[in-house]
């Protein structure tokens, strides 16, 4: 169902940054050719320095042929480019967010209904917010004013606290949108779906024939040029405090009340206060880290590269010594009826053999066990790079003797000719549209960071050398450790057979 949107003017604070050059100029474009954006609707890219219109244009240009490599409607270019405007807002200039007002105020050029997107470093959200309210431009009197808060929202549960307390000085709750862009993908999106639109798996979804459930983020990438923030951050704090946590919470929680922003919301609230606090005292069994060692991994042609360790990466930059995760499992329980006793397995790593985002389901023995070690029914939700459905169950051989072996059903859920969306394209549209539902409430943030704090901080205080994997291969076997019995194991991509160590 296409919405209606109001012609507004959506301001990019970090317009000249990598976020807006890869992801968020080509996907406005995208959105543009398939028709998605208002006539009136105007970009202002904000940036630290003076760019000539021109000059901004043909940068934009720049962005778009990096990205649609066999090129794109000329049409549609200069449909966009016509858009696109630019304002320098200096740091130093005191009567930078006046002057910014000033251009803003012309409505022949601009739509005065404003969506901020704040693509800026996470240290200056609060100030941004403080300075456009200071000259009146979060004022909803005659028009709205949206703000889009990009990910991380604090560094822990105090600064989150914080931060959302300078926020509200200025906006309202439902200005604000925090983004986690993982809940601009479809497939995640198609959680929900698939376990509330179809009659067959929520009568199993429960403690009573799920033996375990594996949430999985595994990358082949490394940490790429970003060490300084990474070291500060970790893999915890990084991928599990959000995206983990939010596929975490569509998997497990109960059946909305209807598909309202507030009623999805609202259950995933109350799973995520629902998770039992890791215990810090008996944290080895519960939490595992490790950091990627010099290897070899798969590049996108298929051939091997060799690559360096994290901490050699580090070294580069002059940092000798480092016991940031680039890998970590959590086990958690869900202290609620439905899960009672199912251990949730999360994990996410760099540089491992293979990039794979997935949610499997281990159901627990079947009532007839036919031969030994019987595989035990799995349904697996993968979520990237390929967007399927996989359901593996025990089927007879056919002939004379009574023997089982492991089928898999494996429904693509993506048909040719379904539009690809990339998550950034959706929530952009999400934001002008004023649909918060793909955007995180405060108490979703809170909930997220009171549960890995403790881990976060336990871990930065143990000094002891982290474990090293190879770069390129699968969970260091000491991962293991924190599973709850012995005939359980971590999964892989969506291969049968290829997933015991
Ligand atoms: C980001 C993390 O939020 O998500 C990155 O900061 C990570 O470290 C990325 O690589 C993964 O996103 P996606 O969409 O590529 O799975």
């Amino acid at each position: 169902m296409t919405k209606k949107i109001d012609p507004c003017t959506l301001v990019l604070f970090g317009a000249s940054g990598n976020l807006s050059r890869v992801k968020l100029m080509p996907g406005l474009f995208r959105l543009d050719s398939l028709g998605r954006l208002p006539d009136n609707m105007k970009i202002l890219s904000v940036g630290r320095h003076e760019v000539a219109l021109e000059a901004w244009h043909a940068d934009i240009k720049t962005m778009l042929d990096a990205k649609f490599k066999n090129g794109y409607d000329e049409k549609v270019f200069a449909r966009f480019i016509a858009r696109n405007f630019y304002h320098a807002n200096a740091p130093t200039d005191p009567d930078a967010f006046t002057k910014m007002k000033a251009a803003l105020s012309n409505q022949k050029t601009f739509p005065q209904n404003l969506a901020y997107f704040l693509s800026v470093r996470p240290t200056d959200f609060a100030t941004v917010v403080e300075q456009l309210s200071g000259v009146g431009l979060l004022d909803e009197s005659k028009y709205w004013r949206r703000v889009l808060i990009e990910k991380p929202f604090g560094t822990d549960l105090p600064t989150a606290i914080a931060l959302q307390a300078n926020l509200t000085k200025y906006l309202k709750e439902s200005q604000i949108y925090r983004i986690d862009h993982y809940l601009g993908k479809s497939a995640l999106q198609n959680i929900m779906l698939t376990r509330f639109a179809n009659t067959m798996f929520e009568p199993l979804w429960n403690n009573q024939y799920i033996d375990h459930v594996q949430i999985t983020n595994n990358e082949i990438l490394g940490v790429g040029d970003r060490t300084t923030f990474y070291d500060a951050t970790g893999a915890l704090r990084d991928m599990m405090q959000s995206h983990l946590l939010q596929t975490l919470a569509l998997v497990a929680m109960e059946k909305p009340e209807n598909l309202s922003p507030d009623s999805i919301r609202a259950e995933k609230i109350k799973l995520l206060e629902s998770i039992r606090p890791i215990p810090v005292n008996d944290l080895a069994k519960h939490a595992f880290r490790a950091q990627y060692a010099a290897g070899r991994v798969c590049v996108s042609d298929g051939h091997g590269e060799n690559v360096p360790g994290y901490l050699e990466e580090l070294a580069r930059d002059g940092v000798t010594e480092s016991v940031t995760e680039t890998y970590a499992a959590l086990k958690l329980f869900i202290d609620n009826p439905r899960w009672k006793n199912v251990p949730f397995y999360i994990r996410t790593a760099k540089r491992m053999h293979e990039g794979n985002t997935a949610i499997s389901i281990r159901f627990k023995k079947a009532p007839m066990q036919i031969r030994d070690e019987q595989h035990q029914n799995w349904l697996t939700l993968n979520i990237q790079p390929r967007e399927c459905i996989k359901m593996e169950i025990e089927s007879k051989i056919p002939g004379l003797d009574i023997a089982t072996r492991t089928l898999s059903i494996d429904a693509p859920q993506r048909q040719k000719e379904d539009e690809t969306i990339d998550s950034y394209e959706a929530l952009m549209l999400n934001l002008m549209e004023g649909d918060p539902s793909l955007f995180l409430h405060i108490d979703e943030v809170k909930a997220q960071w009171r549960l890995v704090d403790p881990v976060v901080k336990a871990w930065i205080a143990d000094k002891s050398p982290v474990l090293q994997y190879r770069a390129g291969s699968r969970d260091p076997l000491e991962s293991s450790v924190i599973f709850e019995s012995k005939d359980q194991f971590w999964r892989y991509s969506i291969e049968l057979g290829g997933d015991k160590h």
